[in-house]
């Protein structure tokens, strides 16, 4: 949430504070604003709404400096509005903030005594209140902005920059994430990579309690009490174009249609088919650390929540380990049972969200194993984890998580499998049959996304419903989940996701003409249609029975569930396990084609941030 970048160097830096900003706009899109400190001062613009106002406004006045600090807002203190919007300036500092301070109304109360007036409502305006006054005191920037982190109780990743010290950017972090970018003749900060790609690859993933000072000769790391620190200098291998929309309409729909490479990048070198086991670089899991384990618990959010229901039906089947499953929100705070026998499995696009970090770190201080199954290198989950499963799906930038969930789902699966032979409840020849399923996914998902027109057709005749039901049982049960909160995220419409068999005990009440029904119903393998299907087939009849109006996703080949539904769409059929990866692609489409038929913002849908760092 909020997204921070900072520039000292060589350049006029407004233009490329806003082509940072642009990258970092997923995190935030309320308001956004950049300071800009040059031969006149320090100078700040900023306009409420998307990054465009900020744009318009900048064209009309355009500061001039190098040295600077920019912002995209996620309101948590104060209505989104221009003076809410960051950069926030008082006696010549000006700061970027993304965090909350929970103890901000106290010190402002404090600085309001002693004649400070406050020009918004945030909670970040005091960092500028409180570092002005250390620094009128006779500090320099970096001690100025320690004294005033020592007054401050809460999380925040922050950027400050001061008239009375130019060309020198300070950062600081707790719990918001910040990475340092290493350039030649400049240097820079973000709290994202994408920010900062189009400039330098090198990069420094700040840690806990990290305290720097960017000039543009260099970064000097230290602690808040200001020892020495090393960080290791880490190279990124994604591109500046993989952040870009490359002729799509949307990031959603470019990452929608990116799942096969993605998966082919999760898979790769980790499946071998030939031995029917898979070898998970980053994770140091061997027989003796397995035996020593007697569950597994999966911390996540949203989307990696719903990845995760999946991740438990494979573990269990092939690992025959019991699994448990949380939201992260709700495994904090309940005294959880976990020990130094239990796996915890955090799983995590960003590796940044609040909740889930905060999940894992509890679970690993009641002596739990951590393994991360994160999509961004080096993020903090990642970073606390004894193993880490990366997806490698490449940036995901729409709000709404779409290559994430399938990648995720990959993952799991390598995982099961891993686990099964260690604990010798997969045999090689059977795990072999699995990894070649694995293997024919991606071709799998081409096949699917050329459904794409027929999807297209149900989103439009739908789009105007003000309700609609997913159901799914058994490994389609997530997926009903996950197609609901898509639905409802981009497209506004109130979407449920149900378990098809417990419809009768209540949602069956809402079925009639008004309320469509959007059934996962693939056949269960290629012999045999399997014990859901036919289940299914009887909860499809109970909602036309009802006057509902069936929406299909069946197997190719399938006549039984087109003969009942209104529309049906045909994918590929694939082993149980892995089918959700195929039979989610066209509750995407969907969602995405109601959304863009009703003229929503699809990559930032109101209110929502990408990464949830705040709890
Ligand atoms: O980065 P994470 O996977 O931890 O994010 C978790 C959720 O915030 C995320 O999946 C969210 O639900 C998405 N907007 C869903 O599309």
């Amino acid at each position: 949430m909020c997204g921070i970048v900072g520039y000292v160097g060589d350049e006029e830096c407004a233009t490329l504070l806003v082509d940072g900003l642009r990258k970092l706009e997923y995190r935030g899109y309320d308001s956004a604003g950049v300071a800009v400190l040059g031969k006149e001062g320090l100078s700040v613009v900023r306009a409420k709404g998307k990054l465009a106002n900020l744009e318009k406004r900048l064209g009309e006045q355009t500061p001039r400096g190098m040295t600077g600090i920019g912002h995209t807002r996620w309101a948590t203190h104060g209505k989104p509005s221009d003076e809410n919007a960051h950069p926030h300036k008082y006696g010549g500092v000006a700061v970027v903030h993304n965090g909350i301070i929970e103890n901000h109304l106290e010190l402002k109360e404090t600085l309001a005594r002693a004649g400070h007036k406050f020009a918004s409502e945030t909670d970040t305006e005091i960092f500028a209140h409180l570092i002005a006054d250390e620094e009128k005191s006779g500090k320099t920037l970096p001690d100025a902005v320690r004294g005033a982190l020592a007054k401050v109780k809460g999380t925040y990743a922050l950027a400050v920059m001061s008239e009375r010290s130019p060309e020198m950017l300070v950062v600081a972090k707790n719990a918001s994430p910040l990475v340092l970018g290493l350039g030649e003749t400049c240097n820079f900060v973000a709290s994202d990579v994408p920010a900062i790609l189009a400039h330098t690859r090198d990069v420094i993933f700040l840690e806990e309690g990290d305290f720097a000072v960017i000039t543009k000769k260099g970064v000097q790391l230290t602690d808040r009490a200001g020892n020495k620190l090393a960080r290791a200098v880490r190279r990124i291998d994604w591109t500046p174009t993989m952040a870009e929309k490359n002729g799509h309409k949307h990031f959603m729909h470019k990452e929608i249609h990116e799942q096969a490479r993605a998966l082919t990048d999760t898979i790769r070198g980790r499946a071998s088919v030939e031995e029917g086991d898979v070898y998970l670089d980053g994770c140091k899991l061997d027989a003796k650390t397995v035996a020593g384990l007697n569950k597994v618990h999966v911390v996540a959010c949203g989307t990696s929540w719903h990845a995760s229901l999946t991740g438990k039906l494979m573990i269990e089947t092939l690992a025959r380990m019991p699994v448990e499953v949380d939201l992260a929100s709700e495994f904090r705070y309940r005294q959880p049972l976990v020990d130094s026998r239990t796996l915890c499995v955090a799983v995590s696009q960003s590796g940044e969200t609040a909740d889930t970090l905060g999940s894992f770190r509890e679970a690993k201080s009641r002596g739990a194993r951590g393994l991360a199954i994160c999509n961004v290198v080096g993020s903090a989950i990642a970073r606390e984890a004894e193993d880490v499963l990366y997806t490698h799906a490449g940036p995901e930038i729409g709000v709404a998580s779409t290559k994430a969930f399938t990648t995720q789902l990959a993952a799991f699966f390598l995982l099961a499998v891993r686990l099964g032979r260690l604990r010798g409840t997969l045999d090689a020849p059977t795990a072999r049959k699995h990894l070649e399923a694995l293997r024919e996914l991606p071709m799998l998902v081409e096949r699917t996304l050329k459904h794409e027109a027929e999807i297209q057709q149900a989103a439009y005749k739908f789009s105007a419903s003000r309700d609609l039901l997913f159901l799914g049982r058994g490994p389609q049960f997530p997926v009903a989940l996950e197609g609901a909160l898509k639905l409802k995220e981009i497209s506004y419409i109130h979407a449920e996701g149900y378990a098809a068999g417990e419809m009768k005990h209540g949602p069956i009440a809402l079925i009639d003409e008004n309320m469509p029904v959007m059934v996962l119903a693939p056949r269960e393998s290629e012999t045999e249609p399997g014990v859901n299907y036919e289940k299914i087939l009887g909860n499809i009849q109970e909602v036309k029975a009802r006057g509902g109006r069936v929406i299909a996703i069946c197997s190719e080949g399938d006549t039984m569930v087109p003969d009942l539904a209104e529309c049906a769409i045909a994918i590929p059929q694939t082993n149980a396990l892995l089918q959700p990866i195929i039979s989610v692609i066209p509750t995407q489409l969907f969602s995405y084609h109601v959304a863009d038929h009703r003229g929503t913002d699809v990559d930032q849908p109101r209110n929502l941030a990408k990464s949830v760092t705040v709890e």
